[in-house]
Parts: C-alpha cells; sequence; structure tokens
C-alpha cells in the first residue's frame, strides 16, 4: 500500500526546498543539470521526511492501517455474547474483503440489524480498533450517528451532497478507509441515494480507488421481526446456537427496503450493493449475567452472587411478546456495575 498523506506543511517544505535548491533560475539562467540533480535530491529528502513522519504519524500505510483480523476475531471471542453469527460472519467478510490475493472489485457494505444494546455499536468500534493503529480515533475512520448528524428530513439534499463529499474526499486520502454510519434508521429515507455509485460495482472508476473501503451501516430496523423469527426457528426444533446467516438475510434485506428510515426503499438495496445483511439476535438473561459478570471484572472487582442478581434483576426487563428477551440487551449493565462497585467502596 502507498503511504498517502496530506501533511500541508511537509508538501510546503517540499516546495519551498525545490524553490530553494532550483534557485532563482530565471533571473541566473540555472543549468538545467543542477535543476534535475536538485530535485532529484529534493525528492530524496521528501521521501526520507516521508518516510520517518510515518513512522510517528498516521498515514495510509500498513502500519497505520494493519487490517488486523486476528485481533479482531480473538477481542470479538472474549468479549461479544450471544451473537455467533456475528463472531463467524463479520470476521470472514472482513477476512476476505482485505485478502491482497484476492483484489477487491467494490467496497464492502454491510448492514447490522437488532434490538437495542445487543452489540452492533460495540462490534464496529471494535472492527475500527483492529484495523487502524489508532482505532475509533484514527482520521480514516468516519462515524455518523442518525440523530445527531442527519436529522431533518427537510435538509435532505444537504445531508446527501455532505455524504457525497465526504466519503469521495475521504477515499481520496485513503482508499482503506471505514465508514461506519449508526441509528441509520433515524436518518430520512433517500439519504445514502448518492452512495450507491460509490459502494456498487465499477467503484475503482474515476477519481480514487473505492474499492477497498468499508461501509457498514447499524440500525434497530428489524429487531424485532429477528426475535420473532428467532423464536419459530427455535419452535421449529432449532437451536440459537445452530441458526445462519441465510436463516435472517433475505429477510432483512426486505425488512430494510420496507420499513421506515435511511434504508427505505434506497437504491442502495435496488442495486444489491449491500454484501450482507448482520442479524444481532436479542440477548436472554443467561447473556446479561455475561455482560454483568466482564463489567465487574472490567473494574477489578470480585462480584458476589447477590451483587450479580442485583445488577441483573434492575437491568433485565423482559419483551412482552415472548417473555425471553431483554429490550435493553446489555445497554443499561455498565452503570448499573458502576453503582454496586461504588457502593462497595464507601
Ligand atoms: N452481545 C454483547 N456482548 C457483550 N457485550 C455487549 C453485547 N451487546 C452489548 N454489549 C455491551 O453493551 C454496550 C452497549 O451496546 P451497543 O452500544 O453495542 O448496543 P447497540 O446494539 O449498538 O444498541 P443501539 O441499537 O441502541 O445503538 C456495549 O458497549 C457493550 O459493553
Ligand atoms: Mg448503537
Amino acid at each position: 500500500m502507498t503511504a498517502h498523506r496530506t501533511n500541508k506543511c511537509t508538501k510546503c517544505i517540499h516546495i519551498l526546498l525545490i524553490v530553494a535548491i532550483t534557485g532563482s533560475g530565471t533571473v541566473h539562467g540555472i543549468e538545467p543539470i543542477s535543476a534535475i540533480t536538485g530535485t532529484a535530491i529534493v525528492t530524496g529528502i521528501f521521501g526520507a521526511s516521508n518516510y520517518f513522519y510515518c513512522k510517528f504519524a498516521e498515514c495510509c500505510d500498513e502500519r497505520s492501517v494493519p487490517g488486523n483480523i486476528g485481533k479482531l476475531k480473538e477481542s470479538l471471542s472474549r468479549t461479544l455474547f450471544g451473537q455467533h453469527i456475528v463472531q463467524q460472519y463479520v470476521v470472514s467478510a472482513l477476512m476476505a474483503h482485505l485478502q491482497s490475493t484476492n483484489p477487491s472489485r467494490k467496497p464492502l457494505v454491510m448492514s447490522f440489524h437488532g434490538t437495542p444494546g445487543t452489540g452492533k455499536s460495540f462490534v464496529a468500534d471494535q472492527i475500527a480498533e483492529a484495523l487502524y493503529l489508532e482505532g475509533t480515533k484514527s482520521k480514516y475512520v468516519h462515524k455518523y450517528l442518525g440523530r445527531a448528524d442527519f436529522a431533518h428530513p427537510s435538509r435532505l439534499n444537504e445531508y446527501k451532497e455532505r455524504i457525497n463529499n465526504e466519503v469521495r474526499k475521504s477515499i481520496k486520502e485513503c482508499p482503506r478507509s471505514l465508514f461506519i454510519f449508526d441509528e441509520v434508521d433515524k436518518m430520512p429515507v433517500g439519504v445514502f441515494d448518492t452512495l450507491t455509485s460509490f459502494i456498487d460495482y465499477a467503484a475503482n472508476k474515476g477519481d480514487a480507488d473505492y474499492t477497498k473501503a468499508i461501509f457498514i451501516f447499524l440500525s434497530n430496523t428489524a429487531g424485532i421481526e429477528i426475535s420473532d423469527h428467532l423464536v419459530r426457528l427455535m419452535k421449529s426444533g432449532k437451536r440459537r446456537e445452530d441458526t445462519k446467516l441465510s436463516d435472517f438475510e433475505k429477510m432483512l434485506e426486505l425488512s430494510a427496503y420496507n420499513m421506515e428510515g435511511g434504508l427505505k426503499k434506497t437504491n442502495m438495496i435496488e442495486a444489491h450493493a449491500i454484501d450482507h445483511y448482520v442479524p444481532f439476535m436479542a440477548l436472554e438473561k443467561a447473556h446479561i449475567v455475561l455482560c454483568v459478570e466482564a463489567e465487574f471484572e472490567r473494574h477489578g472487582y470480585r462480584p458476589t452472587l447477590k451483587d450479580i442478581q442485583q445488577v441483573v434483576n434492575e437491568a433485565a426487563t423482559y419483551d412482552p411478546k415472548h417473555s425471553m428477551f431483554v429490550t435493553s440487551g446489555c445497554k443499561t449493565i455498565e452503570k448499573k456495575v458502576a453503582v454496586v462497585v461504588y457502593d462497595n467502596k464507601t
């Protein structure tokens, strides 16, 4: 991968050096040989400065964008509970996309679906942490929030233009950019329509190479439908852990296309530009217990059985339809655990 840099100061220094070494050629009539030698020296200096700069600062190169799938696999298997499809599929999809022996012809586009607190943002952040040295803070990781960034349907055209411009500019700067669009169901219908030309095949044509980028859409869209379908599958004799991506994908594509939000009737779905629709299943009590234990561990606190029960009882309310899924997943655990830890310290 070539090192892309946009450090304006270094570019200025480069230009100044060329001017300084080639001198005021028009006045004194500098010899062409000296000019060529001067330029070669400057290019060498620039290359070296670039090399050292990228040793310490973030550049679009192997060091800053290591694409460490092994790290992702390890962290997901250690920290993510109750999402066997995500564990299996997301890692493989990323691996296949990043493999240099199989050059991609389009960006990788995934859509994560699920009820609140099932781990969608948690996984998207872990992807960023594994793929980029600076993780979610990387300048090549671009995160958008539906409610904060694209809340008003009346400003649809402005949002479309913003997405269009920012995606184009970011990919020009670094083809291995990651775009995370969170709360997609809170975005206005049609907001992604200009994005389709970037994420579909032929994305490597034009002014930049879009084929190496990764786009992830996160939404609650079809979360309830995932639960209903899971219950149906379980009633037909399948264990939760034996369900597959193919059990959910068609249903998710249809729901995303028909339900309110940024994906509704979008030409991204019509053009089949979304590669994977990934279900995040609603969590059950056993998963919540694992989240509680992990959170206590994060605090370096050894909980009693009573501590764990207290948090689970406070945090878990069950869905009225099936009475088996915790409505907020693991979302409220962090704060509940913090209270118990605090109370026991004081
Ligand atoms: N499946 C899970 N396994 C382990 N921890 C989880 C899981 N799901 C959620 N958590 C914990 O709960 C926190 C909140 O989850 P997260 O923000 O990923 O939910 P979400 O699916 O994005 O919800 P929302 O749809 O409301 O945005 C995470 O930071 C993580 O600590
Ligand atoms: Mg989220």
